[in-house]
């Protein structure tokens, strides 16, 4: 345990500060949580989720994973993303990927780390089917951040083919599904301007292209 003491010195001490700005603060939180978004997100210790979007805790249900992924057989996202919804009736769900991602760069190298490598495939599937747009880019940074984009682009679309949203959609409920990126080297979110509010806008947005 000595070796986590700062940790757990540095827990007391914003555990206090935060008591200290609202007396009831853990107290309102311990009963209920409602968070209005869903973050899905790459597990980079670089890119934390409430910190980088000001939310307290109980604000963002949160997921993260190595590049963002959203596999429709992945039983711990679809959990999580049941639970949001349906429970939690999450009104937005953020897929947020990065810039500079590690996991983007190893499928887009084809270097070999070991089991990942599985994982990786998604990525190496979003890289195939965009394949003309990245090997146009004038530069391997350039392709290493249009592989970034377009893998939050085809994650957004695989949240909206879920049977959790598609049926919670179908039910005439209101969950729009959101497409961003952050910069490590800036600080700062970028809309990809893919919003997602209803199946009809499947079709006539290009996330299916
Ligand atoms: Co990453």
């Amino acid at each position: 345990m000595k070796e986590l003491e700062e940790l757990f010195e540095n827990n007391r001490q914003w555990a206090q500060s935060t008591v200290a700005g609202d007396p009831e603060f853990f107290k309102k939180l311990s009963r209920l949580q409602t968070p209005e978004y869903l973050w899905i997100g790459c597990s980079d210790s670089r890119v934390p989720a409430n910190q980088l979007i000001g939310l307290a805790p109980g604000e963002v249900f949160v997921h993260r994973n190595v590049a963002n992924v959203v596999v429709h057989t992945d039983m711990n996202c679809l959990s999580v993303m049941q639970y949001a919804v349906e429970v939690l009736n999450v009104k937005h769900i953020i897929v947020c990927g990065h810039y500079g991602c590690g996991g983007v760069k190893a499928a887009l190298e084809g270097d070999s780390f070991g089991l990942i490598d599985n994982w990786l495939r998604h990525i190496k599937d979003v890289y195939r089917m965009h394949q003309q747009d990245i090997d146009a880019q004038p530069t391997e940074q350039a392709k290493l951040d249009v592989l970034c984009e377009k893998n939050v682009i085809e994650q957004v679309a695989n949240v909206c083919t879920t049977s959790i949203v598609q049926n919670y959609w179908r039910a005439g409920n209101e969950l729009t599904v959101h497409g961003v990126i952050y910069a490590l080297d800036s600080g700062l979110l970028k809309s990809l301007d893919v919003e997602v509010s209803g199946p009809e806008q499947l079709c006539i947005t290009h996330i299916l292209k």
